[in-house]
């Protein structure tokens, strides 16, 4: 039998981050010592606190399906979370938990875009959020900026990329994958633009909300004066409090939206994981503490990398004030003879890295800038050191 996959399906792109993790596996099962910087989960434990609250939550009972939308403490949680840190005004009712913030971001995307419509992604862009859109029906328009500008697009750029088609503006700060912080000043001048377009809802990824440096504040474009009504903030446990494993991510949104986001996962999955919910409001109200000792760890590790990266001649960087990611321009490199062939894209590159230094890192591609690749710094200090110094002397080979 020949079995014809859906059009939708054969069209998406593998995650190009999953795909080097498993390249990266397969080297190790042939006994290579590889190191993996390419995956964005933190390398640090759930904090004990959250476990704990986990532990007892199951024992109290909380293992049966939860409301759709999330049981009513954690979104009371989530409501006081968004009010305290983000000066945004998100009832209880407008908040839906969700099996991590990729769901959330495919619910919304599913409950606003119809066949056609287009979004404005900024460009570099977390790898998901093109498939996301399309398999909605939507149509991505990627608005680029490169290292030199920080990889942070202008108002100038958003305004001219609005057409009659758009639909919703998507971003991630602190960005997945060039550690940018889009500061206040930034999210104003994009806020003039979008008040002026009634009809186009921004999605606000703030995964990285706590993961930040440089004494640079975390803004919240829907706290901005007009937005809150145009604006979905989404957010998640996943890295701030290393809980990756436990799939949960949640939006504040117009009640529209947040209903719709309801109906749609109410016929997907349903509620996300009853235990998991008990222990994530343990976390927003206990573990601040821990998130900023990891935090303080990621911040220097981001020190140490900027530092060893600064010693190969070639690499251009910014200096990234957020999540735990470094986006080096590597495109010096394209052109130049490895003994496999020549070198002609950061594909090739991260390629003939992960052969030659046995060190996984991902092409620009997979975030729509393919002159450069990604390291992820969730690793230990001396993972980090061996890393760099083996792609430094990688790198010195190609002629
Ligand atoms: C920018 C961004 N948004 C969302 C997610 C998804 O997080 P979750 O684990 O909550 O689905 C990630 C994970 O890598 C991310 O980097």
């Amino acid at each position: 039998m020949s079995i014809q996959l859906s059009r939708r399906v054969v069209e998406m792109e593998e995650s190009a981050t999953l795909k080097m993790a498993q390249l990266a596996r397969e080297l190790r099962q042939e006994g290579h010592d590889v190191i993996a910087l390419s995956l964005g989960e933190p390398d640090f434990d759930t904090p004990d606190i959250v476990k704990n609250a986990a532990k007892a939550a199951l024992d109290d009972g909380y293992t049966k399906y939860t409301p759709v939308p999330g049981i009513p403490e954690l979104r009371e949680a989530i409501s006081k979370k968004f009010k305290n840190d983000n000066d945004l005004d998100y009832s209880s009712a407008q908040i839906v938990v969700s099996n991590g913030a990729k769901q959330s971001i495919a619910n919304v995307c599913q409950a606003l875009l119809d066949e056609g419509d287009e979004v404005i992604v900024f460009t570099p862009y977390w790898v998901s959020y093109i498939a996301i859109v399309k398999l909605a029906g939507g149509v991505p328009v990627c608005l680029s900026a490169g290292v030199e500008d920080d990889f942070i697009i202008s108002a100038d750029q958003l305004e001219k990329a609005i057409t009659p088609r758009t639909k919703m503006v998507l971003f991630s700060t602190p960005c997945n994958p060039t550690g940018s912080v889009f500061n206040r000043e930034k999210l104003l001048s994009y806020a003039n633009v979008l008040r002026k377009n009634p009809n186009i809802v921004v999605v606000s990824d703030e995964i990285y909300e706590h993961i930040i440096f440089d004494g640079e504040r975390h803004t919240s474009i829907g706290s901005l004066e007009g937005m809150i009504d145009r604006t979905v903030t989404v957010n998640g446990f996943s890295k701030s409090f290393s809980m990756t494993g436990w799939r949960l991510g949640y939006i504040g949104a117009p009640l529209a939206i947040a209903k719709a986001c309801t109906k749609i996962q109410g016929q997907f999955t349903s509620g996300a994981n009853a235990f998991s919910q008990k222990a994530a409001v343990t976390a927003l109200e206990q573990a601040y503490g821990e998130a900023a000792e990891m935090r303080d760890a990621f911040n220097q590790r981001r020190d140490l990398v900027l530092r060893l990266l600064n010693d190969i001649p070639g690499l251009k960087t910014n200096q990234p004030k957020g999540a735990f990611y470094v986006f080096p321009d590597v495109s010096s490199y394209f052109g130049l003879q490895s003994p496999d062939g020549k070198i002609e894209d950061a594909e090739d590159l991260c390629s003939y890295i992960l052969k030659d230094a046995h060190v996984a890192v991902v092409s620009g591609d997979a975030f729509g800038a393919p002159d450069c690749f990604r390291i992820s710094y969730a690793a230990s200090e001396e993972q980090l050191r061996t890393a760099i110094s083996r792609i430094q002397s990688s790198l010195i080979k190609l002629k």
